[in-house]
Order: C-alpha cells, then sequence, then structure tokens
C-alpha cells in the first residue's frame, strides 16, 4: 500500500535507539561487489570490506531474456513467457455469484465475488498429473480497497459521498478467498466457480481470539464481554500457508480503519498512539460504533494479530493467535526446524519497526494434521536485535522476564503480546527500515528480509543493519540460522543488496557489477524462493526510480551474488505482492495489486483501465499466473 504507512504511529525510540552513525564501519556482505558510481563515490570504505571471496562456487543461475524498466499501462514478461490472467476482483467464485456490474456494486454482490486488492498468495496443491500440478487450492488476500478508484462518482465528494452500503461494500471487498484452480496439463489456470472449498472471508466474518491474550480486559467491547469474538479482518497484507496446510492472514495498518477520539484520559492512549491508531483513513466508523473510538476504545486492540483458517473446510471459524503478538504483521511464513518445532518469520512494516520469530512450544507432526491446529497458540514470540559485528540476538517476549513485568506495567503474558511493541522497546530491538516478507528458506538455513524504505532515517540514526539516512529504495538482509537450526536465539546477519540506482552517486546502491540497468529496482516488499533455492523479489514503490513496480530474480550465492534481473512489470500504479511458485516450479503466481493508483486517479479517471482496456471497467487488482510457453520452470 503506497504510504499508508505515514500515518502518525510513533515509535519512542526511533530517536533514542543507539547508533553507528558511520557507513565505513556498516556491514555489507563481503561477497557483494560494489558497482557504478557507488564504487568512485565516497564509499571508498565500503569497498574495503566488500571484496569477493574466491571459492565460492557459482548458484544456480537464473535464465530468461530481461524486460526493460519502463512506464506501461499494460504488463510485460520475457520473450518465451505468457501472463494468465486468472481472476480479478469482481469474479464468481459461486454458482449464485452475480455478474460483476461496476455500476451497481453491493455488499451483498461482493460478498459472493472476489475482493479488492489482492495481497498475499498461498497456494496449497491437490493434484499432479503427467509431472504437473494441475489443481490446487489458492489463498488470497484482500488487503485494502482503493476507495476512489472503486467506486463511481465517490472521489468527487469524499468523505460526504460515502454511505452505509459502500462501508459495507468495502467491508465485503476486504478480507481473503479461498478458491480452487486447476488446469489441463500445458494449459491455464481457471478458477474452479462453485468448488467446495470455495469461500470468502471479509471484515464481518465471525471468527475468534485464541492463546495468551484471548478474553484479556483489554480485549473485552461492549458488544463482547468475552474478549474472545471478532467480527472479520482488515488491511490482511501478506501471509503464509502453515507446515499442516492452514493459511495465515496477515493483520496490517488495522489502524486506518479507525476514527473518533477516545474519552479523556482513557487508559489506550499511550497504546493507541504506539499502533498510529486512529488512522482515519475509512468512514466505517461514521456508521458502525466499533470503529469509532468514542464508542468502543478497546475496539483496536482486537486487530494486528495473524489469523489462522482452514481452507479445506469452508464452515471452519477462522482463530486469531494471540501468541504472534499485535503489531502491523506484514507476512507470517513458516518453516519446520530440525527438532520439528515451527518457526514463523514476521516483519512489522512501520519506519522504525521491528522483525519477529515466533517459536512453537510443541514440534509438528506430519502424520497427524489435527495435533497441529493449535501449534500456533504456545510458543515464544522473539523479537530481534541485528548487532553492528554481524550476529543477530532473538530476544523473547516472556512476562516476568528482564523488563516485561508489572514494574512497567504488563499484568501478563496476554498483555505482553497486547502492547508487543512496547515490549519489544523495552528489549532494545533494532528498529528497521519498514520491515515487509521475512521468508525463510528451508534449504540454506537462510531467512530473507525485505526492508522497503525509510527515508525519514537521518544520517545520526543509521546502524549497521539500516547504513542508509534517507533510504527511499530499501535493502535486503539475510539471516542465517546456525547450523540451519531456525530455532536458534543467535543468528549472523548480511546485507546481500542496497537498492536504487547503481548509477546514482549519492544512492548508495550496491549491487553485483553484472546486474544490467534493467536488473536493480527499489523498494523491495514481498518474495519468494523457488524450488531451486533462488530468491524473487516483488517491490512497492519502484515508480520512485522512475520505471513500474515488477518481480526480480536476485542470486543470492556464488560469484553473481547480489544480481538482479527483471523478470515481470506491472501496470503503471500497481505495486506487485504474492509471487508463489507452483511446487513444480513451472508457475509463478503474482498478486497485481491498486492498478491504475496514480497521483488523482479516479473511477471515472483512471491511471490505467488493466485488465480489461474497455471503457465500461474501472481497472481490476488481479492475480495473474506466468508460465513458460514450453511448459518448463519459471527463470530456466
Ligand atoms: Fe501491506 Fe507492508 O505492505
Ligand atoms: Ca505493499
Ligand atoms: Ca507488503
Amino acid at each position: 500500500m503506497i504510504d499508508r504507512s505515514e500515518d502518525q504511529s510513533v515509535n519512542p525510540r526511533a530517536l533514542t535507539a543507539p547508533t553507528i552513525g558511520d557507513l565505513i564501519e556498516a556491514r555489507l556482505s563481503r561477497r557483494v561487489f560494489l558497482t557504478g558510481a557507488a564504487a568512485s563515490a565516497g564509499a571508498a570504505g565500503l569497498a574495503a570490506c566488500a571484496a569477493p571471496v574466491s571459492g565460492d562456487t557459482l548458484a544456480p543461475g537464473v535464465d530468461f531474456a530481461e524486460i526493460e524498466r519502463a512506464v506501461t499501462e499494460d504488463i510485460a514478461v520475457p520473450e518465451g513467457y505468457d501472463a494468465d490472467l486468472l481472476i480479478r476482483w469482481g469474479d464468481a467464485l459461486f454458482a449464485d455469484s452475480p455478474a460483476f456490474d461496476p455500476m451497481n456494486q453491493s455488499a451483498a454482490a461482493q460478498a459472493r465475488q472476489f475482493g479488492y486488492n489482492n495481497d498475499y498468495i498461498g497456494f496449497i496443491p491437490m493434484e499432479t498429473r503427467e509431472g504437473e500440478v494441475v489443481r490446487g487450492i489458492l489463498c488470497v488476500n484482500h488487503e485494502y480497497v482503493s476507495t476512489a478508484l472503486m467506486f463511481p462518482g465517490v472521489a468527487s465528494g469524499y468523505p460526504g459521498s460515502m454511505t452505509a452500503e459502500l462501508c459495507a461494500t468495502e467491508q465485503a471487498a476486504h478480507g481473503g478467498t479461498v478458491v480452487e484452480i486447476a488446469r489441463e496439463p500445458g494449459g491455464s489456470w481457471r478458477p474452479v466457480v462453485g468448488s467446495a472449498v470455495n469461500r470468502r472471508i471479509t471484515a464481518r466474518t465471525p471468527m475468534v481470539l485464541t492463546g495468551p491474550a484471548a478474553g484479556h480486559e483489554r480485549l473485552q467491547t461492549s458488544a463482547d464481554p468475552t474478549g474472545r469474538e471478532v467480527f472479520g479482518t482488515f488491511n490482511n497484507c501478506a501471509g503464509g500457508i502453515t507446515p499442516w496446510g492452514t493459511y495465515l492472514m496477515a493483520e496490517e495498518n488495522f489502524n486506518g480503519y479507525f476514527l473518533g477520539e477516545l474519552p479523556e484520559g482513557h487508559p489506550e492512549a499511550q497504546n493507541h498512539a504506539r499502533y498510529g491508531v486512529p488512522g482515519g483513513w475509512y468512514q466505517w466508523g461514521r456508521f458502525e460504533d466499533r470503529f469509532n473510538l468514542s464508542a468502543e476504545p478497546r475496539e483496536p486492540n482486537r486487530f494486528g494479530w495473524v489469523v489462522e483458517v482452514d481452507p479445506r473446510d469452508p464452515a471452519s471459524t477462522p482463530r486469531k493467535r494471540t501468541a504472534l503478538g499485535r503489531f502491523k504483521h506484514e507476512g507470517a511464513e513458516s518453516v519446520v526446524a530440525p527438532d520439528g518445532r515451527v518457526v514463523l518469520y514476521m516483519g512489522d512494516d512501520q519506519r522504525f519497526d521491528y522483525v519477529y520469530k515466533f517459536v512453537t512450544r510443541r514440534a509438528y507432526d506430519p502424520s497427524d494434521r489435527a495435533a497441529n491446529m493449535d501449534l500456533l497458540d504456545d510458543g515464544v514470540l522473539h523479537v530481534a536485535r541485528f548487532n553492528a559485528d554481524g550476529s543477530l540476538d532473538w530476544l523473547p517476549l516472556l512476562f516476568g522476564e528482564g523488563p516485561l513485568t508489572e514494574a512497567n506495567g504488563f499484568d501478563s503474558q496476554g498483555e505482553v503480546l497486547i502492547e508487543a511493541r512496547r515490549a519489544a522497546d523495552l528489549l532494545g530491538a533494532t528498529p528497521m527500515d519498514r520491515p515487509e516478507d521475512v521468508e525463510p528458506d528451508p534449504a540454506s538455513g537462510r531467512a530473507y528480509v525485505m526492508l522497503t524504505n525509510n527515508s525519514r532515517r537521518t544520517a545520526d540514526q543509521v546502524d549497521a543493519a539500516n547504513p542508509r539516512a534517507n533510504n527511499n529504495n530499501g535493502h535486503i538482509i539475510e539471516i542465517i540460522e546456525p547450523d540451519g537450526d531456525f530455532t536458534a536465539r543467535q543468528s549472523r546477519w548480511e546485507i546481500i543488496v542496497r537498492c536504487g540506482d547503481p548509477n546514482d552517486a549519492e544512492e548508495g546502491a550496491v549491487w553485483n557489477p553484472a546486474t544490467s540497468e534493467n536488473g536493480w529496482f527499489g523498494s523491495p516488499d514481498n518474495c519468494a524462493v523457488d524450488p531451486q533455492g533462488r530468491l524473487w523479489v516483488s517491490t512497492d514503490g519502484n515508480p520512485r526510480t522512475g520505471a513500474n513496480d515488477g518481480i526480480w530474480a536476485l542470486v543470492t550465492d556464488g560469484e553473481a551474488r547480489g544480481t538482479g534481473r527483471a523478470f515481470f512489470r506491472a501496470p503503471v500504479g500497481a505495486e506487485v505482492c504474492g509471487p508463489k511458485f507452483t511446487p513444480d516450479g513451472r508457475t509463478l503466481f503474482a498478486a497485481v495489486q491498486h492498478p491504475g493508483e496514480t497521483d488523482d486517479a479516479t473511477f471515472e479517471q483512471p491511471g490505467t483501465r488493466w485488465p480489461d482496456f474497455s471503457d465500461a471497467m474501472p481497472p481490476r487488482p488481479s492475480v495473474v499466473a506466468l508460465r513458460r510457453t514450453d511448459g518448463g520452470p519459471v527463470g530456466g
């Protein structure tokens, strides 16, 4: 979501955190070369620690003809690839889904159709034929709605033009979609309309809070005195699929959905300020008390969690897993550690917020799905401290340990989790440049951290892990878990690339010199590791560098480490989310989010009318399936 994190939440440590303050001391991967003007302009100190290590083996490369950096209204893929439009905002999911009519939208119709602004994509394979995955369950988050682009005639009179029905339609366009998809061998993916697994989850779907914070007084409202029953989920950004095949929906910028003012002297004032509540992005609070702080001051505490959904059972109740902490969750990708425990990596996407990892107490049982269904209710949440010597401490958020005591206002583990940000502040976590996706690679024992950008970091706030002031284009960190033990309390870290234009000396970008004019990018957001262990990065903010967002392959091993390669270009105004490979590596699903959302764009005058290019249709957020025309693995 472009620049929506410009909200007013305040990390008190952003101004006081210890700084290294010296770029020369900033750590940089010893295997990354300097390239472009940065190599000769003011980066001599970096060059000294950027020498290549001999003896590295060349990692599997990527083999495709790069696309060009450009601003276009359509998408682009390399020669020899196809992009199939899989599903669009408004497309039918059920036999009774009304046909999409943008001029006559309703909450009832939207709740039976694919939602708006697709973000996370999960894929659960169901059938393989002739070596190809041909059927599976797609789980897609609908992060937010672009009100001005979604409804005719609303932008000119906003916010007065919003009605209760339009707000209800927005709520029905949020949440997630579970949909079966299938194809013939060699053919295109299509949604299976009316499949028994198909489901829409919206901002009104009944769900429950579970884990240590469930039932806590600070989660109780006048509508729910139990503190355990919530309606809906929203701003579901990235997410995850667990080893036992459940779908995790991460609640990110929940603050934006609340209006109103807290009663004078209310005890939630400091907590809400730390999370930027109320954000006031939507008008829902005018029509519904639970989105109005004056009426329901604790309702925001019931959002900012990770929601677990069983996609095989459309009647199941989604569960907000409070053990994973409350913050602006970007994603929740998991991996099984060597001892069988499950580890989830999570970013808190805000300038100067943190990277987390959760370790379950019990081990995953691959032979008993039911035994895993509540694994996420019990475990230890940790927050990352990136040390200047390349070590990384995972600090446990445990009530009663260190500063997380009654003396600091915590009465229980539940309260530590409700105020996870404040707990992490007290532990001394490292404030990062907007942590987005964090993706573990089970084969290599590494996890990749996308740090999208942080234009507010000043020169005296730089540190080893966030080495640039005014970091407009972000960077990518690799976490190396010792001996592949993802549960480790101490890890190592390195920066793989500093994003942005390597030809701009002031930018301080660092790429492998093999990176072409098209291969560099800005604002990494989501990522995927393919079955060959190669990293693919999608962006949200690359337009600041003069070209559309897209997907790039990024080599992480060997002499080519730090080389980017341009693979997919989104239409103007869109970011790219989701990227997800099928297990055979032959399809890469990509979520094209907010196409046409250029400055001042409206329903009547969008930045593009992708994908229909019809005057009768607004732009439609859609999932595309990227495949090689010869059916081979994506990327070679
Ligand atoms: Fe929803 Fe942090 O992107
Ligand atoms: Ca984004
Ligand atoms: Ca994101």
